[in-house]
């Protein structure tokens, strides 16, 4: 089996991506990453029944538990955490415990949270099952859950231990949540490496298959990025920003709508779409790229539009909310074409009102 390794570099917190098909049966690629004897699985109902014995076979000898969650956004939350402690609790867990993330970014951000809150912070590993989770959520720290008040409210940045990217287990993932985490692919190319744009678009057949070489490459190329973002701007203090691209119109755009309309990558492909767009009538990118990037997403049956009944005045009240706004200044992700996102301070509102008007 080919196995590709990719390293965060982050001192003495650094650790390994591996990403192969078949990993989860891998264990003795994998269980080196814990230090202790205790550990606990966390998993949701869908995942679960798929995986979870998997990894609990490749823990052998190890004390460990499993605890399995409903799916979906609703269960990032307080009480999941709390219901993540009773059951580290119940385990007798040591500072030196592990948590395994086996699923989606919602596992991955609750589990992340639960263990870097647990006696101050215990090692965790990332099991990610969705494409979102292996190309995004499970690399770079970021964990957290919701609040009534809002998504992401409470949260800490932890890192984890190793994260386990077994690409066999996509083959189970339904085609929507498929294609939301394809959009996050896209993003990479957009930002920061044309050349991967180009191939993209050359294989967006291959990948509408879940071709495993294609697959494998778009994921490294997408971690490889991420891990180099994450190594040199761990806090986002700069460049990690610009992996919002996109991300302040969708945030926007699924509060607008009611969370759970759109699914986060779907909302994604709007906000790159509509962001190039606002780049182009800046004047500060060729239109043309905002059309190649709207027809690579296409390929993928992403939308790349506002839904019809979208309200522009809405939409940008919400956008004024962004945590990435300074001193009331639209703050953006912006390019200058594909490969090439910037940071924009300023941006005019009437602008931005422009874009997200309707087509006549
Ligand atoms: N921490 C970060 O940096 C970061 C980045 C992006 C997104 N996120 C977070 O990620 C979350 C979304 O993650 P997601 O899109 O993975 O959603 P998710 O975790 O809800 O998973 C989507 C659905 O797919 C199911 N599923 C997962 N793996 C499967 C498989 N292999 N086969 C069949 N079904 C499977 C899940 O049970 C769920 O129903 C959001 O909460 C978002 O805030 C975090």
């Amino acid at each position: 089996m080919s196995i590709v390794e990719l390293d965060v570099a982050l001192g003495e917190r650094r650790y390994p991506i591996w990403i192969g098909a078949g990993l989860l049966d891998e264990a003795e690629l994998w269980r080196g990453a814990i230090r202790g004897r205790q550990v606990l699985i966390v998993s949701d109902e869908h995942v679960a029944p798929l995986y979870l014995e998997r990894v609990r076979a490749g823990l052998k000898a190890l004390t460990h538990e499993a605890l399995v969650l409903g799916a979906g956004e609703s269960s990032k939350s307080i009480e999941s955490t709390n219901r993540i402690f009773d059951a580290l609790a119940a385990l007798g867990a040591n500072r030196d415990a592990t948590i395994i993330a086996l699923g989606g970014g919602v596992i991955g951000d609750l589990a992340g949270f639960a263990a870097a809150c647990w006696m101050r912070g215990v090692d965790f590993l990332q099991m990610p099952t969705t494409l979102l989770a292996m190309v995004d959520s499970s690399v770079g720290g970021k964990t957290g859950v919701n609040l009534a008040a809002g998504k992401n409210l409470v949260g800490a940045f932890h890192q984890p231990r190793a994260v386990v990217i077994d690409t066999a287990t996509l083959a189970t993932l339904p085609k929507r949540e498929y294609a939301a985490g394809v959009a996050e692919i896209v993003k990479y190319g957009a930002i920061g490496d044309a050349e991967f744009f180009a191939w993209l678009e050359s294989h967006a057949d291959a990948l509408n298959t879940r071709d495993a070489q294609a697959l494998a490459h778009a994921i490294a190329t997408s971690c490889r990025q991420k891990a180099g973002v994450v190594a040199r701007d761990e806090r986002e203090r700069g460049e990690r920003a610009l992996l919002n691209f996109g991300h302040t119109f969708a945030h926007a755009l699924e509060a607008e709508s009611g969370y759970g309309a759109l699914l986060h990558g779907e909302a994604v492909a709007i906000g790159m779409v509509l962001a190039a767009r606002l780049s182009a009538a800046l004047g500060r990118a060729p239109s043309a790229d905002a059309a190649r990037l709207s027809a690579l997403l296409a390929r993928f049956d992403l939308p790349t539009a506002l839904p019809a009944d979208a309200d522009p005045d809405a939409l940008l009240s919400r956008m004024r909310l962004d945590k990435k706004n300074l001193s009331g200044r639209l703050r953006l992700i912006l390019w200058r074409g594909i490969g090439q996102a910037e940071i924009v301070p300023d941006v005019d509102a009437d602008a931005i009102r422009a874009v997200l008007a309707p087509a006549i």
